[in-house]
């Protein structure tokens, strides 16, 4: 065991490879390896002084190569290249191995959106209403490509957080991005975000998704916010956008079969709990709309 240790620790400091900008995944693991070892659980045996002040020093050394990659991202994105800086942790390969879980894309992720720790204390949920999480990145990339978001597009997220989704779309699209949140602590701090990196496509409102106006959003998301009677009343108000103009609606999380047992939606692609899925308003639903409008203009 601590032969093994000692390999590892070898290894991490001989592999030169680990400080390059594309080797995050490798990167992260190293760091979280270390890091397993680093903070010891009570009872655990220490690890030897001088093993210890050399995995430290390497955890160091990780830890400021990864700094430095966000901080170029984070420039990038300032100066409006946050796309072309993201661009490369937006490939396939980085997506959707494990659906479960937040990994290497989520520490970059939160390092480039550098949220505050939230400090207010947080309200209690009412009935029907889902604590937060966040949205894996992964997940996020994977709506980006599979529901082609562009900037003509103004995406709506029924329950923001702290606005991971609206804020890396608006990045990595250009699209508008709008966060709806009842929390104002978690808006706070999507605010801080959004202005810090100079966003000024992305908008945060502290308010019940009940209650927001659905006018503008081209595309809705749902990472399953709250269920029940709220869920009910939302989908409700979205069918009823769907009559005067075509929208899209995405989903990840237990929400989905609700969502999927509405009439007026169908799903496009796959459908799974553990994966974005989306919606459009089914063809029939499209082409009472299409009459209808035709109809008005005769
Ligand atoms: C599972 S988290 C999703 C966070 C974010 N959409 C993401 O994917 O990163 C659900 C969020 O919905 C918020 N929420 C729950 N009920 C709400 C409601 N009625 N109106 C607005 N936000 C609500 C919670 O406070 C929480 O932040």
């Amino acid at each position: 065991m601590k032969d093994d240790l000692h390999t590892l620790v070898l290894a991490l400091e001989q592999d030169d490879s680990l400080l390059q900008p594309a080797k995050l995944r490798e990167r992260i693991r190293a760091m979280d390896r270390l890091e397993d070892v680093l903070i010891q659980a009570p009872g655990e045996r220490p690890v030897e002084p001088s093993l210890r002040a050399r995995m430290e020093a390497l955890h160091a050394r990780l830890a400021d190569a990864q700094r430095e990659l966000s901080l170029a991202i984070r420039e990038a994105i300032r100066r409006g290249d946050g796309a072309q800086a993201l661009h490369a942790w937006m490939h396939p390969s980085h997506q959707l191995q494990d659906p479960q879980g937040y990994d290497h894309l989520d520490a970059l992720v939160s390092e480039v959106l550098s949220f505050d720790e939230p400090t207010a204390e947080i309200a209690d949920l009412d009935a029907d209403m889902v604590f937060y999480q966040p949205t894996p990145a992964r997940h996020i990339f994977d709506l980006i490509g599979r529901a082609a978001i562009t900037d003509a597009d103004v995406l709506v997220d029924l329950g923001s957080g702290l606005g991971h989704v609206p804020l890396l779309v608006s990045i990595c699209t250009g699209a508008q991005g709008i966060g709806i949140e009842r929390e104002p602590v978690y808006v706070d701090g999507a605010r801080r975000s959004a202005r810090a990196l100079k966003l000024d496509r992305v908008t945060f409102i502290a308010q019940d998704a009940r209650e927001a106006d659905f006018s503008r959003g081209t595309v809705f998301y749902l990472y399953t916010p709250f269920s029940g009677t709220i869920l009910r009343n939302v989908l409700d108000q979205l069918k009823q956008q769907a009559t005067s103009r075509p929208i899209r609606l995405a989903t990840l999380g237990p929400c989905t079969p609700m969502v999927a047992a509405e009439p007026w939606l169908e799903a496009v692609g796959p459908q799974a709990l553990d994966r974005i899925t989306l919606f459009r308003p089914a063809q029939r639903q499209a082409s009472d709309r299409q009459g209808g409008l035709a109809g008005c203009g005769t």
